[in-house]
């Protein structure tokens, strides 16, 4: 049985993929970095951080990679200013968040001996 291939294009780069294969495993076998904080290749896809938006052409808002299966004819833009764009107010909201989450609490031993 012969597993067909698809091409997609990124970044003005024609790649080869599986039907159904997550753009983030086509990226990271071309070598083309995405940001993320939770994909990793042998855990099951979460998609929780939304690190690793992109800008996929015909969408109406930027696509997870890591969550995103490839399409025949894809036409994806890593890095254009509407995917850096998105992938900032990612990590500005993720910022702007944690602290008031994680702040540690003053240790009371050393506070006013
Ligand atoms: S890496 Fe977290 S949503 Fe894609």
């Amino acid at each position: 049985m012969s597993q067909e291939k698809i091409t997609i294009e990124v970044d003005g780069q024609a790649l080869e993929a599986a039907p159904g294969q997550m753009l983030i495993e086509v990226t990271d076998a071309a070598g083309i970095y995405i940001p993320r904080f939770c994909y990793h290749r042998k855990l099951s896809v979460a998609a929780n951080c939304r690190m690793c938006l992109v800008q996929v052409e015909k969408a109406p808002k930027p696509l997870p990679a890591c969550a995103t299966p490839v399409g025949p004819g894809m036409i994806v833009k890593t890095k254009s200013q509407y995917a850096i764009d998105a992938q900032k107010a990612t990590m500005e909201f993720l910022l702007c968040w944690r602290p008031a989450r994680s702040q540690p609490k003053p240790d009371r031993r050393y506070v006013g001996s």
